[in-house]
């Protein structure tokens, strides 16, 4: 009989430092008014210096094995997603698996930025079916201020900082993952990317002055990406699973801009309290975005066993993946 995977915990870990857009108003040239018009964001969190993307991942993740009721020993699978670890060397997922005092397992980075949660547990519902693993850990965990230019104000303004995990392990049918799937194109890859730091241009004197450390997006090239990539993506996974849009308990799309959440809701036909959001409080948390949302909807009791849940994400790349699943 095939094994069907399933979410079983979540939990969150946010830093506590509130950055408002009045606190925005006074480090560029902005408005409270352009960013929640243009964005839906009224604030967002931002990680202290002690804060790490490792550390607040262990906070998370003890807080999800607590809800599913397991071990850190139980674990055989730990997956970060992140485009902010650490360090280069080693993985994050290093630093988070020895935190959490689990066995050592296989435990990697995934680099897929805003999509990686999605990608990260179509990973773990590969392993758990084919019983290399029983439970598998995913988080999705971005400290994305360190990265973030506040001289410039279109990419300041979005993003936040946060972490969340999700314990995936096996479920009894009809509950599960019904269908899940991941893209990359790498011919939008110059839309968003951090050009020093890497191989080809390692950091020097040169490139801390050029500013080339931080985050450059083609924030309007992006937006349209990301409409017709959210839409397409969550199409193929309800086709996949025979499910139409208005037997969904919830879609929980990437929070990237309100603007794009409520696009991708009109196209697909969505009824608007069906979908959750959260970007005014949080800003664009990258791939901790959608745990971070699953979690608020778990705690809060939005979501109920049976119901059927549609996530979808696009991120720098570009990535874009989709999941549906019944709770
Ligand atoms: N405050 C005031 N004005 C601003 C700001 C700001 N913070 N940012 C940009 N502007 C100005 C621009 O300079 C421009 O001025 P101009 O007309 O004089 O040239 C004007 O506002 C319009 O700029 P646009 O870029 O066309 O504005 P747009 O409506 O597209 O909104 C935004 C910009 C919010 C970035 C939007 O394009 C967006 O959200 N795109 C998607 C970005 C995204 O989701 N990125 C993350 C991907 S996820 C990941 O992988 C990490």
């Amino acid at each position: 009989m095939e094994i069907a995977a399933g979410i079983l915990g979540t939990g969150t870990a946010l830093p506590g430092k509130v950055i408002t857009n009045h606190d925005l108003e006074k480090l560029v040239d902005t408005s409270d008014q352009w960013i929640t018009e243009r964005t839906g964001i009224k604030e967002r969190r931002q990680a202290a210096p002690e804060e790490t993307t490792s550390l607040l991942s262990a906070e998370a993740s003890r807080k999800a094995l607590a809800m599913a009721g397991l071990e850190p020993q139980d674990l055989d699978l730990i997956i970060c997603s992140t485009i902010s670890p650490d360090m280069p060397l080693p993985s994050t997922a290093a630093f988070i698996q020895t935190q959490l005092g689990a066995h050592p397992c296989c435990s990697f980075d995934l680099a897929a930025a805003c999509s990686g949660f999605l990608f990260g547990a179509t990973v773990a519902e590969q392993y758990i079916k084919t019983q290399k693993a029983k439970y598998a850990l995913v988080i999705g965990a971005e400290l994305l201020s360190r990265y973030v230019d506040y001289h410039d104000r279109a990419t300041c303004v979005i993003f936040g900082d946060g972490v969340a995990a999700a314990v995936f392990g096996p479920v009894e049918p009809p509950s599960g993952i019904l269908a899940s799937e991941m893209h990359t194109n790498g011919a939008f890859a110059d839309h968003l990317y951090i050009p020093a730091g890497g191989a080809r241009k390692p950091a020097s004197c040169e490139t801390v002055t050029a500013r080339d450390h931080y985050i450059k997006m083609r924030g309007n090239e992006l937006f349209k990406v990301a409409v017709r990539s959210m839409e397409d993506v969550s199409r193929r996974v309800l086709e996949q699973a025979n499910v139409c849009p208005d037997q969904l308990a919830l879609f929980i799309p990437h929070q990237a801009n309100q603007r794009i959440t409520n696009a991708v809701r009109d196209r697909l036909g969505i009824g608007a309290e069906k979908v959750y959001s959260n970007i005014s409080r949080t800003g664009n948390t990258s791939s901790a975005s959608i745990p971070i949302c699953l979690d608020e909807c778990v705690r809060s009791g939005r979501i109920k066993k049976g119901d059927l849940i549609l996530m979808s994400a696009f991120g720098a790349g570009v990535t874009w993946g989709g999941l549906l699943v019944r709770w």
